[in-house]
């Protein structure tokens, strides 16, 4: 096996999903610590937090740290390279964190044991799944009481459609967390090893008991959780492997990240499934391979405003295959433009350092000033292909927007084309009137936007929210303007595709059921 096959095959590429608060960043932040990337608990957390002028972009970035340097983390664990792509949450959701679903080989779901699925989940569950991607499930705050486990696993089957299969099981909860059930590897793993002058593993014996002396056989909660394991084995799912690599059946872990329970015999037993760098599908349906030798990849984001003073970008490029050397040659296949890859930067939980070599599964950062574009493709040499586009996704939040000074029209629409462009947010025009309406997943995207416009195109805008709305498209056959209604805005898309933003769902179904052969489409 030459050297990059072997480099290749240590890329372990995931991104952590879950709704705010269920306990990403302490997770990620244990990941980072096991893998020595930092030293201290914290490190992450203290770039999450903090107050910020939300009419300041410059500041949020500074403050929060949704900044590159914690956008892609990297650390040696065992002989993997693994890559942690971050997907923000809170008001920092945007296109961009499902984009970053597009350049991960698989996903962890981070589930509070209290609350079970939320909403920010089951949207980033989807991106997961149309993707078929692997997707591992870990249940947080065991240490809390929670809902029972065989509850929250009914609950992974009946909303988001996917089959579960346990790899550990809790041993009491809360106050009565005593440790974990570890049915993959055999044993139990203690919560509290000292209280039971024990060491912290017990291997399980043929039966699958732990020996009958050992003292928490006395505590009730130790047979109640082989109770519900021998039920799992008999009526649950099979473990499979195939499953697991098609994303259609998620291994289960439970843990408590606070207090550092289970998150390294998670670690170890993900990394063991945890997909290397596969296949990348071209635009011509060519699928081409992580070990290929030419150099190739994809843009899937792009962050702007690192300094304003240069205008200066990062374009985050996913590697799908060949080996990236600072000062290669490159074509941007969009433009057929080359260019001598200098400027390039990888990232690291708290030092950002210059990349010399990276592979397929490696995301590196390039610096930008305003030639790429969020889907790009890269190439080296002769490779010439093109990725697969990215898909756009159904925005959900509204505004209005127009130029507050009138003498700036020219400025106005450049901005909003090459922003448009660039993937920070979507456009649409309502159909007789013209007026401009952008489109969101996120607020933040809104924020970005106006002060980018602002600092980039010195343009002052003028936003009217209009609040959520549900965007469906329509054939453009089916089009009759007399469809439009004071309770639906009708409205094209930059391709000229019609569409319609609905005030609620109840308009949407009166819609529906007033025009039944009208097909009403959603993106992702
Ligand atoms: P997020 O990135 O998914 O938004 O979640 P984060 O890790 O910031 O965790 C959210 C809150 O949940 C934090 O408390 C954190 O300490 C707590 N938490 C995370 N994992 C566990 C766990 O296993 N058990 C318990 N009991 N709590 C957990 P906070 O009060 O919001 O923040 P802090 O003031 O403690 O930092």
């Amino acid at each position: 096996m030459n050297k990059q096959h072997q480099e290749v095959d240590s890329r372990r590429t995931f991104a952590i999903i879950s709704h705010p608060d269920a306990g990403k960043t302490t997770i990620t932040e244990q990941l980072l610590l096991f893998g020595g990337a930092i030293r201290q608990a914290g490190t992450v957390k203290a770039k999450k937090t903090g107050n910020f002028a939300k009419s300041d972009w410059m500041e949020i970035e500074k403050q929060r740290g949704i900044s590159v340097t914690s956008s892609v983390m990297q650390f040696d664990y065992d002989d993997k390279r693994v890559n942690i792509l971050d997907t923000p949450g809170h008001e920092d959701f945007s296109e961009d964190t499902y984009r970053t679903l597009m350049a991960v080989d698989s996903a962890v779901m981070v589930i509070d044991s209290a609350k079970g699925i939320e909403a920010q989940t089951k949207k980033l569950f989807q991106v997961c799944r149309m993707r078929g991607i692997p997707i591992f499930t870990f249940i947080n705050k065991l240490d809390r009481d929670g809902r029972e486990p065989l509850e929250l696993l009914s609950e992974l089957e009946e909303v988001l459609g996917i089959e579960s299969y346990p790899m550990n099981w809790p041993i009491g909860m809360g106050k009565g967390l005593e440790g974990l059930y570890d049915v993959y590897n055999k044993r139990v793993e203690l919560y509290r090893p000292a209280h039971y002058n024990s060491e912290r593993f017990i291997p399980l014996n043929a039966e699958g008991d732990i020996p009958s002396d050992h003292p928490l056989q006395q505590n009730s909660v130790f047979p109640q959780a082989l109770e519900d394991v021998e039920l799992l084995v008999e009526a649950g799912n099979e473990f499979s492997k195939e499953k697991i690599a098609a994303g259609e059946l998620t291994p289960v872990f439970f843990g408590s990240a606070l207090t550092n329970f289970g998150v390294q015999t998670f670690l170890e037993t993900f990394l063991q499934f945890a997909p290397k760098p596969s296949d990348h599908k071209t635009e011509e349906d060519q699928e081409i391979s992580p070990y290929e030798e030419e150099f190739s990849g994809f843009i899937f984001k792009i962050q702007a405003n690192m300094n304003p003073a240069h205008r200066d970008r990062i374009a985050f490029v996913r590697i799908c295959s060949g080996t990236f050397e600072r000062g290669m040659d490159v074509t941007l296949e969009r433009t057929g433009k080359k260019f001598k890859l200098t400027n390039s930067t990888q990232f690291m939980a708290d030092t950002r350092e210059n990349v010399q070599e990276a592979v397929a599964g490696d995301i590196i950062g390039l610096y930008d000033t305003g030639n790429y574009q969020i889907g790009d493709t890269l190439y080296g040499g002769k490779l010439k292909v093109s990725y697969e586009k990215l898909p756009q996704f159904t925005p959900e939040l509204f505004m209005k927007i127009t130029a507050k000074n009138v003498m700036k029209q020219k400025s106005f629409h450049k901005g909003i084309q090459q922003l448009v462009q660039e993937g920070a947010i979507q456009l649409y025009k309502t159909y007789l009137t013209e007026e401009y309406i952008i489109g969101a997943v996120g607020q933040l995207q809104f924020e970005v936007f106006q002060h980018r416009m602002l600092n980039e195109y010195n343009t002052e805008l003028i936003m009217t929210p209009m609040g959520s709305k549900i965007a469906r498209w329509i054939n453009p056959e089916d089009l009759d303007e007399r469809m439009s209604s004071s309770r639906n805005i009708l409205a094209r898309d930059r391709f000229d595709q019609p569409l319609f933003l609905f005030e609620n769902q109840f308009a949407m179904r009166w819609f529906a059921d007033k025009y039944p052969d009208v097909e009403l489409k959603s993106l992702l």
